[in-house]
């Protein structure tokens, strides 16, 4: 066995914490069935208890051991996407600590397409409980050096898998009612799902009670100030830039330099414009400005999840 695999698998069967490399962000991941050791995610993080976590696992005959039933439409979204970037929200059986589901008699379930992470899953008879590598609120990680900048005393290991491929987290669906909701939008796109399954009730608006955490209106978001703008007009009208950084979809600004701009992607491509939005916002966050303007992108595909993003950071 690869010496990081049995590293990584070592530290997971003592009950410490591994951060393991995913498609969509990194993860913080314990044994789900284990108490004791998924206590310490929520320590880790800052997270509060009532926000659930995704148990992953490398197959969908592995999920089946943990779910109470999977819906027609369920275990067709799971062949056609999985391992992917896909959660589903199914009944959970009674094996799958409270502490994991937050109390819920529903539970997260996903196989992550990254070879590392599917050969130790395929290694440990336990699954992963894991959210992403991050401190509770903040911008995911995409990639080892993320996670070791923030949690890196907290980790018994990192196992670095590169930069994540999609770089936003999963899209969650959820089968807790009668019919489908999507909780979260994310690396699959609405339309590639509503493909699949015809088409699908979103439901991502946050509340004072959220169903998902992730739904909470101010999430995912940098420290520094985040603006939605119609960033030309907004500098026109601004006396003092040096303070400003952008984080733009394809287009450069002339009047900022070019260390206090990101742009997603000049081509402006979907797929290269998310993989590049967490780690953009992480850099502009250590610039020495104090805003970030952006602009929403076209409101399809991976737009929509990016968008989604933007405003959270935003509130
Ligand atoms: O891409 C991803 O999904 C990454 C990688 C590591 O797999 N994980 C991730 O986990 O983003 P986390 O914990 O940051 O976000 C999981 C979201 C939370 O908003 C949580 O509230 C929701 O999933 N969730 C988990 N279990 C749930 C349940 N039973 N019902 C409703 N929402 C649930
Ligand atoms: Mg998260």
């Amino acid at each position: 066995m690869d010496k990081v695999i049995q590293e990584a698998k070592d530290s997971l069967e003592k009950g410490d914490l591994v951060a393991i490399p995913t498609e969509t962000v990194y993860g913080l991941a314990a044994n789900a069935l284990n108490p004791k050791a998924v206590t310490k995610i929520f320590q880790a993080k800052n997270r509060p208890s009532f926000d659930p976590l995704i148990v992953h696992c490398a197959s969908i005959e592995a999920i089946e051991e943990y779910v109470n039933g999977f819906p027609e439409k369920a275990r067709y979204l799971a062949k056609q996407f999985w391992a992917g970037a896909l959660t589903l929200v199914l009944p959970k059986k009674e094996i799958i600590p409270d502490l994991v589901t937050a109390g819920l008699d529903t539970v997260a379930v996903r196989v992550p397409n990254h070879p590392l992470t599917l050969e130790l899953l395929e290694k440990l008879d336990f699954p992963l409980a894991a959210p992403s590598a991050n401190p509770f609120g903040y911008v995911s990680p995409t990639s080892a050096e993320h996670v070791e900048e923030q949690l890196g005393d907290k980790v018994s290991f990192i196992l670095d898998g590169g930069k994540s491929t999609i770089g936003i987290e999963s899209t969650i669906i959820s089968f807790a009612e009668n019919e489908p909701i999507v909780y979260r939008l994310g690396g699959i796109s609405l339309e590639q799902i509503e493909g699949a399954i015809g088409t699908i009730a979103v439901k991502t608006h946050s509340s004072s009670n959220p169903k998902a955490p992730g739904m909470l209106a101010s999430h995912y978001a940098p420290r520094k100030k985040v603006k939605i703008t119609k960033i030309e007009e907004y500098l026109e009208n601004t006396e003092s830039l040096e303070k400003v950084g952008i984080l733009s979809f394809r287009k450069k600004y002339d009047n900022i330099q070019n260390e206090k701009q990101v742009i997603l992607s000049e081509e402006g491509d979907f797929a290269e414009a998310t993989q590049n939005l967490f780690a953009g916002m992480r850099y502009l966050d250590k610039q020495n400005i104090d805003i970030i303007l952006t602009e929403l992108l076209p409101e399809k595909d991976l737009g929509r999840a990016i968008n989604d993003r933007l405003r959270r950071a935003s509130v």
